[in-house]
């Protein structure tokens, strides 16, 4: 199976959560690769080397791909195949959708992150990915309740469809990733319980398709 995380903005959270799930689906003892197609910065692959340096485990093999044609033919040989796509994807992040079973829009709570990220499914769809394997998932996530009820309702208007759980932004995640671990792997409980409630929705979003 192949999911994509994908965005035209940077920074929002992509390779965050491609290291979350490669991280989650790894210790159910599914076969996993991250492909790093951010090929400028590499920061998935740079990721993997702190993690290797400091010994962290379960191992997580990323590469970085200077084509997603090269991604998604190595795909057949795990399974599951993480897409860590860059910023400004454009034609690529259409191939990577293509290609996959799940696509992740991450999003910020704002009407500067929002709307671009509609645009981006409304272009996938018109290009003949289904709607119904593209979700929203609010990350970074530091909205109040009534910021967070509307943006929810913005995104529904548009007929988007969205994670009921969030990546909260916290510092611990990022010091995370600093040393190689995902925000899965973080010490305080709170934030790793929260997390691991997102990861778990992904997971069965991902495995009812499979079935179904
Ligand atoms: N939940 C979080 N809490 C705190 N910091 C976070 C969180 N998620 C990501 N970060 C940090 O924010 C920065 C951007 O996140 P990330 O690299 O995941 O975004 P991205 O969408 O992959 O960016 P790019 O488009 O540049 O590849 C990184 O420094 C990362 O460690
Ligand atoms: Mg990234």
């Amino acid at each position: 199976m192949i999911i994509s995380f994908i965005s035209q903005k940077g920074g929002v959270g992509k390779s965050a959560l491609a290291r979350l799930i490669a991280v989650e689906f790894a210790r159910e003892g599914w076969s996993v690769k991250i492909g790093d197609l951010d090929t400028g910065q590499g920061s998935t692959v740079n990721w993997k080397s702190r993690r290797d340096m400091n010994g962290v485990k379960p191992e997580i093999p990323a590469e970085k791909y200077a084509t997603v044609k090269r991604a998604i033919n190595d795909a057949e040989n795990f399974d599951l195949m993480i897409l860590d796509g860059p910023a400004f994807a454009e034609r690529g992040g259409l191939d990577m959708a293509k290609a996959s079973d799940l696509v992740i829009l991450p999003t910020g709570y704002s009407l500067d992150d929002m709307p671009p990220q509609i645009e981006t499914a409304q272009d996938l769809e018109k290009s003949g990915v289904g709607l119904e394997k593209i979700v929203f998932l609010f990350c970074r996530a530091d909205a109040s309740e009534v910021e967070d009820r509307d943006a929810r309702a913005y995104l529904k208007r548009a007929g988007m469809s969205v994670f009921d759980h969030v990546l909260p932004e916290r510092p611990s995640i990022r010091q995370a990733h600093n040393n190689g671990k995902s925000a899965s792997e973080v010490s305080a409980k709170s934030v790793r319980d929260k997390v691991l409630l997102l990861a778990q929705e992904i997971a069965n979003k991902l495995t009812k398709k499979q079935e179904g």
